[in-house]
């Protein structure tokens, strides 16, 4: 049941290429995007005025991410929020608003919680689940399923990438509605997305190279984790998967925070992974990042750089060079998060600890 993997997560880690597709399979029909159950008209879609993404975790971090591209393609404001934040706070919500719920299991507490809140206010709710039926879905307006397939490691991989493309999906349902994207620029951006299952399968090309990396860093004792733009919620995403799995100490920053405090912590021989942006996409984020690795490189950091393959400009300030195919900007969590999740269950794993069931932790938290 393992597919002749030791761990349900490394067999998760392999199928991402058929969760993604298989999220994407039938939400492009007759030249637009369809979501699953619509229970909101499109004119309730088109009078969205703000966004709010709730959720917990990793699901959370998938909301991060998609805020980039959701701003981009529709120029809704987008909130991420911890559902355990906001749901406590006092949010301002109107029926113009679209809360977009993302939970693996469907039945996280803090998130249900978060929707039944949003619903009292009186805003639209849209679930991003991969569990059909669950309790929060049965309670939103509007839900796109993730089809991830079973997702029995603890740490979430194929859930989180397939909630990435999904969130995509919705931001792209709203340009459509908004019409701040023609027809034919949403059929381009889904057929990028489209191409994403191939370049998750190139990545996984380079798990041996990642797996002995991860066994040389076992024994650090903090691993710290940089990126800028969509590669800040990527290096948030590291760390959690490296804390949860390795029990290590971890920590996600913004490349650009890193001298208002972080830059304090690097001493000789930390281990950093940086996330670079793409040297063709957006030069002046490519050229901050060079900057921001030569100078912890310069104050003793080990850096693990995930870079664009042919990044001839990174390559001087790489202790370690892992290497992942050219893809747009907006879609590059898609590629750099793949290596992150090798690391942190290899680390684990060299340090003798059971990959799928890690301490202390469930599936799903069902309780607060
Ligand atoms: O089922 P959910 O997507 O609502 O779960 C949210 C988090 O509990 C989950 O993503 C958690 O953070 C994972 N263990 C991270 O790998």
């Amino acid at each position: 049941e393992k597919g002749g993997h030791e761990y349900f997560m490394l067999k998760e880690i392999e199928e991402q290429p058929e969760a993604l597709a298989n999220t994407l399979r039938g939400h492009f029909q007759s030249g637009r995007i369809v979501l699953d159950e619509q229970r909101m008209s499109d004119q309730d879609l088109r009078d969205v005025d703000k966004v709010f993404v709730v959720a917990c975790g990793s699901a959370y971090h998938s909301g991060l991410v998609a805020k980039y591209a959701i701003e981009h393609w529709t120029r809704l404001p987008v909130e991420v929020e911890l559902a355990s934040e906001f749901r406590y706070r006092d949010p301002v919500l109107d029926r113009d608003t679209l809360v977009v719920a993302v939970s693996q299991s469907g039945e996280t507490a803090d998130t249900l919680e978060a929707v039944r809140h949003a619903r009292e206010q009186k805003a639209r709710v849209l679930a991003v689940c991969n569990t059909n039926g669950a309790q929060i879905p049965r309670e939103s307006d509007a839900v796109l399923y993730t089809h991830a397939g079973p997702e029995i490691g603890v740490a979430s991989t194929k859930a989180f990438l397939a909630q990435v493309a999904a969130n995509y999906l919705v931001g792209l349902a709203l340009a459509q509605a908004r019409g701040t994207k023609y027809p034919d620029e949403v059929a381009r951006e889904f057929a990028e997305l489209e191409a994403m299952p191939s370049a998750v399968s190139q990545v996984l090309a380079t798990v041996d190279q990642v797996r002995e990396l991860g066994r040389r860093m076992a024994d650090s004792r903090a691993v710290l984790f940089l990126g800028r733009h969509v590669g800040f919620p990527v290096a948030l995403e590291g760390a959690l998967k490296l804390k949860e799995l390795a029990y290590m100490h971890a920590e996600g920053f913004a490349a650009g925070e890193l001298k208002h405090g972080p830059i304090a912590l690097i001493e000789d021989g930390l281990p950093v992974v940086v996330v670079m942006p793409s040297p063709k996409g957006r030069a002046v984020l490519h050229a901050k990042m060079v900057s921001n690795i030569s100078e912890i490189q310069a104050r003793g950091a080990r850096t693990i750089v995930i870079a664009e393959e042919g990044d001839e400009r990174v390559r001087p300030f790489a202790d370690e060079l892992v290497e992942v195919p050219a893809v747009p900007t907006l879609l590059q969590p898609l590629v750099s998060t793949v290596p992150l999740q090798v690391l942190a269950a290899e680390i684990a794993r060299a340090r003798g600890y059971d990959v799928d069931k890690p301490r202390n932790l469930a599936k799903s938290v069902t309780v607060e």
